[in-house]
Order: C-alpha cells, then structure tokens, then sequence
C-alpha cells in the first residue's frame, strides 16, 4: 500500500462493484438536498431580493472559504455550545491540520476582516454573504445539516443606532418578500463588565436544581452556566423558565442604555419587537442585543433568523477591539415562509413558478446549414439578453412545436432549407399563431417591438 493510500480513509475496494450484486443508485447524504428547477427560480428572486435591499444599506459581499480551522469555531462560538461540542464537521486534514466545515460564517467574517486589515479602511465594514452551512442536527422539515445562509455583519460600531438600522433593513426585507406573520424577539445579555457578576448569581441558582437538570445542564454550571438556556430536554424547561435568574435583571447601567436606544431607535419606526429575557442564543460571542424573528407559517423550526452583538469578537480571535452586529436569515425556511405566505394569498406556493419566466424564443432548425444559422441568431439573440432555447437534436417541426409550447415560449422562429435560400425566417407568435417572415437582421427588432427589454439590453450589458 502506498503511502498516500494509508492516510487515505478511503479504500480502493470501495469503488470495485461486485458484479453478482445490482449497482445500488447513490443517494445524497442524510440531511443534504439538492434543490431541482422547480424549486431554484424561488430561490434566485429571495436572493436577488436580497441583494438588493443590503445593497440599498451600502453593505458589499464577502465571500469566505467553506473551511476553516477548527479552531477558529472552538474560540468565537465557544467550546461548550451544542454547536461546537455536538454538531460540526471536523476532520483531521490527512494528519495535518483539524478542520471545519463552517456552522455559520460571523467567525469567518472576523477571521477575514482581522486577516486583511479591514480595519484600516476606515469607517465602519457592512460585509454580507450568501452560501452553505454545515451542522449535524437531526434532520426535518427547515432543519438540515447543509443549509443556507443569508447574512451580514458591521464590524466597527458599536451605536445602537446599527442596531436598529440593521432591524428596519429586516423588516424591509421581509416585507419585500411577502411574509407578514413574523415576530422580533429580543434581548440584552450583557457585556464583559457586567456578566460575570451574573454568571456568579446564575450559577448559585443552578447549584440548587441541578440535581433535577441533565448531564449536559450539570457539566455546563460548571463550565458555562449561561449555556444551560440552550437546553431542548423538555423535562429541564420548567426548571429553567422558573428557577433561573434572568441576565436581564443583571445588566449594568451602560447596557441598560444600550438596550434602552434600541427599543426606541425601534418604537420611533414603528417596529414591534416582544422582550425575550431567556434569549441568550447558542452562540458564546454575543454581547448585549440579541435577537431573533420567527414565523407562524413554519411549524417547530420557527425561527427564520437570528443574530446581535458581538463586541468583544475581534479581540477573542487577535484581532483589535471591533464592535460587531448582524444577522444570519436561514434561507431554507425563509423560502418556507415565503411559499407558505404564497399559498396562505392563493398564489400558488412560488415567488414565481419555472414558467414564470418562459423561454422567449425557441428556435427551430432543420438541416445542417440551418443549424449553423440558427447558432448564429441564439447567439446574437443571447447576447442581448434573451432567454433562448435551441434544441441540441435534429428534431421533427410537429414535435419541437410541441417542445416549445411545453417551455411556453413567446416566440418560435423556424429556419429549414427554404427559409436559408430565401434569407427569410419563420416567426410564428405562440401565443396567437400568428407566422410571419422576417429577415435574420430584423428579428431582434421584431422581438424588441413585441416582448419586454431583454435583461442585457440598456446599460451596463457585460456582453459590450
Ligand atoms: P444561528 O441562530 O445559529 O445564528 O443561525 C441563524 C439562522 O440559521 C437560524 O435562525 C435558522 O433560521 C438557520 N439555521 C440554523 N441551523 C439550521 C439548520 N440546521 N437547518 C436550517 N436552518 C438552520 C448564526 O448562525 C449567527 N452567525 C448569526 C449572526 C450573525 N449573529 C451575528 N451575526
């Protein structure tokens, strides 16, 4: 055996099929999905949405690498959150190096804003992402172990004013969309300054019951207290929502103002939020707000996103002392709600259905020459930002007609032997069955005068 096969995991026997046995097909992982056509064009529009909104708020996009050294989550999430201690995936890089496939990606924007130097760019960073996250929770409807993410952090402020302007960009948002049953839940857990005088108090009231708490909720009053509020074990949460001091009571005068602008940086925009003392969120970074906004159109997993304030963060992972805000939305369950709220307005279920965007023109050709000609005009037609569909196959006029009302297309031009000696095509409107005969030049105007601008025409086409 090779040296590189003994550090591998994997072994070459694993791909040798036994040719007694049936070829088993190959499902995806357990809690990974693909996300087919039917699904994706919802996808694209909440994202696009997005795009826009943040964009109105100035943030720019960041893009951070799926891996990270385990480390980095050890330090920023904390090593005694559930995340940390029970749902990572974390392995030795061929015997090198202990990585991570993130579990959420605020630890990644510090790492790169301190990595970079960000800060000497001055003002304030407003970065957001898009991408995957990789948890190993038990899978089920808006849970899953590759997930979505929508997210955005400001790093240098620590005004309550970035709080609230980052709420009202939230609700925009989600206005944008169409969901209207969701509610802000929020929170202050303190700062550095006063936390720890709590932790002390908190701790204290765990001694008493922990007796009656589960082994995690034992360990944890000794390790990190404040993670108890974490605890799912539904025998723990009377216990929990009783016995148990809030931080809330806890917070020292600085905090207390903090929290104070907050709420009414939001009442002044008529933004209702409900105060939640046991919100501490499973997550180690945070300080002072935190926060999180569910929705009545998902079932258990109601929470659509989360996030707050994470002030010390910069200086936990080297950096130089950062004031930090943001959010992650779960994009699975926002695109949930989104279909949810559809279909609560009879609208179907999708932003828009895959035939909410029909291809414009289908072209049709007969030969070899005019496949070469009908090569040429999808091109032309593309370039200026047409959705086209020209069929790979030689394929019978009765039969591709009936392809191309299958796709609802706008328009199909047909191009055979006669149309090329002619230097005419065959324009046929789908819609009314009305044909004419339009020379290959004009049938980009014939289109402009008939269908919307096409997304590459007017400013800024990249194909100029
Ligand atoms: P989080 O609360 O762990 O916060 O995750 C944010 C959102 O991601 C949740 O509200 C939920 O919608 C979604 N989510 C989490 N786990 C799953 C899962 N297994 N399947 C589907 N969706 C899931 C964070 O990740 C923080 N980084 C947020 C943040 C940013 N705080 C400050 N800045």
């Amino acid at each position: 055996m090779s040296r590189n096969e003994q550090n591998s995991p994997f072994k070459s026997s694993q791909v040798q099929n036994d040719v007694t046995k049936p070829i088993q097909p190959i499902r995806a992982v357990k809690g990974t999905r693909d996300l087919l056509p039917s699904e994706t064009s919802v996808w694209q529009q909440v994202e696009e949405e997005a795009r826009r909104v943040l964009a109105t708020y100035n943030f720019c996009e960041i893009r951070t690498p799926v891996l990270e050294p385990t480390e980095l989550f050890a330090r920023s999430v904390g090593g005694d959150t559930d995340i940390v201690t029970k749902e990572m995936y974390t392995f030795q890089d061929r015997g090198e190096e202990s990585l991570t496939l993130r579990p959420e990606a605020t630890a990644s924007v510090v790492r790169a804003y301190i990595e970079h130097s960000l800060y000497n760019e001055g003002g304030v960073q407003k970065l957001y992402y898009l991408g995957p996250m990789f948890r190993r929770e038990r899978p089920q409807k808006g849970r899953y172990r590759q997930f979505y993410q929508i997210g955005a952090e400001v790093l240098g402020s620590e005004s309550p004013a970035v709080d609230v302007e980052v709420l009202e960009m939230l609700f925009a948002y989600l206005g944008r969309l169409g969901i209207q049953d969701f509610h802000l839940l929020l929170n202050s857990v303190g700062c550095a300054k006063c936390r720890p005088e709590y932790v002390k108090v908190l701790r204290r009231a765990l001694e008493a019951v922990k007796g009656q708490m589960c082994a995690d909720c034992q360990r944890r009053t000794g390790t990190n207290p404040l993670r108890v509020f974490d605890c799912k074990v539904e025998a723990d949460q009377p216990i929990i929502n009783t016995k148990l001091p809030w931080i809330f009571d806890h917070l020292g005068p600085e905090c207390r103002v903090h929290f104070d602008a907050v709420t009414a940086g939001l009442n002044e925009r008529g933004i209702r939020a409900d105060f939640t003392p046991r919100l501490v969120r499973g997550l180690d970074y945070y300080t002072r707000t935190t926060f999180e906004i569910t929705s009545g159109a998902l079932g258990a997993q109601n929470s659509v996103l989360g996030g707050g304030r994470y002030d010390g963060l910069s200086e936990i992972l080297g950096g130089p002392p950062t004031p930090g805000f943001g959010f992650a939305i779960g994009e699975d369950r926002l695109v949930l709600a989104v279909q949810q709220s559809l279909l609560s307005q009879g609208a179907g279920g999708q932003v828009a259905p895959p035939d909410g965007q029909p291809v414009e023109v289908y072209i049709i050709w007969m030969g070899h020459d005019a496949l070469k000609a009908a090569t040429e005009l999808a091109r032309s037609l593309r370039t200026q930002g047409r959705r086209v569909e020209l069929p790979y196959d030689l394929t019978k006029l009765k039969k591709a007609m009936g392809i191309a009302n299958k796709l609802n297309a706008r328009f199909a031009v047909i191009i055979g032997d006669q149309e090329l000696a002619n230097a005419r095509y065959q324009v046929k409107d789908m819609s009314t069955g009305q044909q004419e005969e339009v020379e290959p030049d004009r049938i980009a105007g014939y289109l402009r005068d008939r269908l919307a601008p096409g997304e590459g025409e007017g400013v800024g086409s990249l194909s100029r």
